[in-house]
């Protein structure tokens, strides 16, 4: 694995691939890799010639400044890890080679940024587009792998690469979850012991939620798993809605056409999570 902190000899060597013919995969991360990441690099190797990860703790995105100082920064481990995996190439920039100006473009995801994450966490989207679109930018890559944990995100960049027509193809891929059910997150690392233990009701919750589906309303399910997480004294719902997978609107019944999506944020003491489960139902 070649590691590159600098655009111009990074964009040299992506430029000498591509003139081999070779495809270029590419995984955009903020670092502290886990499996979840790590299946990102798999999924990329499988479909792509050439993979590319980039760890980037982009500031742009963080609208909790004490987050992103507390954001895990484990580059050596990192690198151990890629290196275990079909990674051919590390950027890895500081903030001056991304933003060698401040960012000050403002993107419009209209009503998919309005809601669930974009209403608790404003800004955080633009600074994802702005980071990606850049990142996009600098690796030109063929596919860019995300994972569903991020499913908003995910409805995000779709829509940001459909607006600025750029020439790459957005890979989803499955949620990774620890033996427990707790997806895997780098944020996990941050919690206290008492709240990793209380962490997989999280995904118990979600799969109890989706069984609940064949025989209760859509409000019936959401009032469950809000108040099932709440009960645990060290867990704190912020958001659980029940979605439309490309709208994100919520929807009233299961009937109504579409796949549906339930996406939950909460804390756990201080660390926020997010997961998401998918509903495929059609009763009622
Ligand atoms: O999902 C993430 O880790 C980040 O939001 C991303 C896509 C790497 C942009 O900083």
């Amino acid at each position: 694995m070649k590691l590159y902190t600098t655009i111009s000899s990074f964009q040299e060597a992506l430029d000498a691939e591509r003139a081999k013919g070779f495809k270029i995969g590419f995984v955009p991360t903020m670092g502290a890799l886990h499996e979840g990441h790590l299946s990102l690099v798999d999924n990329a190797a499988a479909m792509a010639d050439i993979v590319v990860v980039s760890i980037f703790v982009n500031p742009n995105q963080f609208n909790d400044p004490t987050d992103l100082v507390n954001y895990p920064r484990t580059l050596d481990s990192d690198i151990e890890l890629l290196d275990t995996r079909q990674c051919d190439y590390l950027f890895y920039p500081s903030v001056s080679e991304v933003y060698p100006f401040p960012d000050t473009r403002h993107f419009e995801f209209g009503f998919l940024e309005s809601v669930m994450e974009g209403e608790f966490r404003p800004g955080h989207f633009n600074g994802v587009a702005q980071v990606v679109s850049r990142l996009f930018e600098i690796v030109s890559p063929d596919m860019a792998f995300f994972g569903q944990k991020d499913f908003q995100q995910l409805a995000i960049i779709k829509d940001l690469v459909r607006r600025l027509n750029l020439p790459v193809r957005i890979i989803p891929c499955d949620i990774v979850r620890e033996k427990d059910g707790l997806a895997m997150s780098s944020r996990n690392k941050l919690l206290l012991p008492e709240h990793r233990a209380s962490a997989p009701l999280i995904y118990r919750t979600l799969l109890e939620a989706q069984k609940l589906s064949c025989s209760k309303s859509v409000q019936q399910v959401k009032a469950y798993v809000i108040s099932t997480i709440n009960s645990n004294s060290l867990l704190k719902i912020e958001y659980f809605d029940i979605v439309d997978d490309l709208t994100l609107s919520s929807v009233d019944t299961w009937n109504q056409p579409g796949i549906k999506v339930g996406c939950i944020a909460l804390y756990a003491g201080k660390i926020r999570l997010i997961d998401n489960i998918l509903f495929n139902v059609n009763q009622q």
